[in-house]
């Protein structure tokens, strides 16, 4: 690892005005795959690339990336959560756009030297963290269709709050009847740039009318739920809770793990099972559409008010945060910030 630290250090902004993904620390990781191997991974200062316009990933997107978080622990440590679980994700989205699989032991131990380089930038506020960006570009610069042969791996740093602009306040969702996301043998289930550039127009209209996010629907039937744009989904029907089962065409979230193993662990009865939206409408009709949320790294848990589908909106637990979706939020950010006994194995200290 080579590291060559700036003195220019950038001017912090204000805490208690984070939002997500606004700022950056003063440094990054840097490591260029070329003639069939990585070279050195170095930490530098945070800084603008230089790329050739006939660069593969501008052209054809060979790029994904990954996302996880750093948290202040109570002892004033930083700590990681379930950091191999996003580095072999990330490999498997290489995997499948024909990129290289990274080192995951040089990947850590590279990350964990970063956070320590920028250590003063990880905010102390309730619910803020450093949010982690691993990213891989194709660079190779030719225009033929085929996987490049170069590439550029990198890691930037996030100072953030909370995902949606209001916290903890239960978020609007628009369940997408037309526009899908992902289909199975597809990309839905790893972390590449196009799938978030193909979600966009369905986000976009649905900001339009008020509401955070969409709801994809599976791509055949137009029928069972699948994922919202940047969390897993989870519905509690009657006292069970359920989420779309890992058929290939949802992102396999960390959260959605770590819920589903807590859940376990509770011994709340947790399916991994198709959902359709008509068996959502019709519990809520009957009053046994208990609580709805969303699991992200970004989203944290993150209880859904207002499904809107068909043009009417669903109010769910009268768009507050149901006691399983707050429970859950507890156990799982005591675990992040060390406030309860790690006993999953899931935290990794710098
Ligand atoms: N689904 C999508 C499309 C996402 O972008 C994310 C965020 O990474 C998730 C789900 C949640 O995954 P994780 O819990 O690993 O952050
Ligand atoms: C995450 O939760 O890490 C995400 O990637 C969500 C979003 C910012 C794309």
């Amino acid at each position: 690892m080579k590291i060559a630290r700036t003195k220019q250090l950038k001017e912090k902004p204000d805490y208690s005005k984070l939002g997500f993904g606004k700022y950056f620390t003063d440094h990054m990781i840097v490591m260029d795959y070329v003639n069939g191997k990585w070279n050195e991974l170095e930490i530098v200062a945070y800084s603008q690339f230089s790329f050739d316009p006939s660069m593969n990933a501008m052209h054809y997107g060979q790029g994904i990336f990954d996302g996880l978080k750093a948290y202040a622990n109570t002892n004033g440590e930083i700590q990681l959560f379930r950091p191999t679980e996003n580095l072999n994700r990330f490999n498997r989205s290489a995997a499948r756009l024909c990129m290289p699989e990274i080192d995951i032991d040089v990947v850590l131990r590279g990350l964990k030297k970063l956070i320590d380089i920028d250590r003063e930038w990880l905010p102390k506020e309730d619910g803020t963290s450093i949010y982690i960006r691993p990213t891989m570009l194709g660079t190779e610069e030719a225009l033929g269709v085929h996987p490049s042969k170069s590439y550029r791996f990198f890691i930037i740093l996030s100072p953030v709050a909370s995902y949606y602009a209001n916290g903890l306040e239960p978020v609007k969702i628009l369940v997408e009847e037309k526009l899908v996301r992902a289909v199975t043998g597809g990309t839905g289930n790893i972390k590449c740039m196009g799938n978030y550039a193909a979600s966009l127009l369905a986000g976009a209209r649905a900001n339009e009318k008020g509401y955070a996010q969409v709801l994809w629907l599976d791509a055949y039937e137009h029928k069972y739920a699948e994922e919202v744009g940047a969390m897993n989904i989870f519905f509690v029907i009657d006292g069970i809770v359920k989420t779309p089962q890992l058929l290939g065409s949802i992102l396999p979230g960390i959260t959605r793990d770590s819920v589903i193993a807590l859940l376990k662990d509770e011994g709340v009865p947790i399916e991994e099972t198709r959902i359709s939206i008509e068996e959502v409408v019709s519990a809520h009709k009957n009053g046994k559409l208990d609580e709805v949320f969303g699991s992200g790294t970004a989203a944290v848990i993150s209880p859904v008010g207002v499904l809107g589908y068909n043009g009417v909106d669903l109010i769910i637990n009268n768009n507050k945060m149901g006691k399983l979706s707050a429970g859950l939020y507890k156990k799982l950010t005591d675990i992040q910030y060390g406030r309860s006994q790690d006993k999953f194995g899931w935290i990794e200290k710098i």
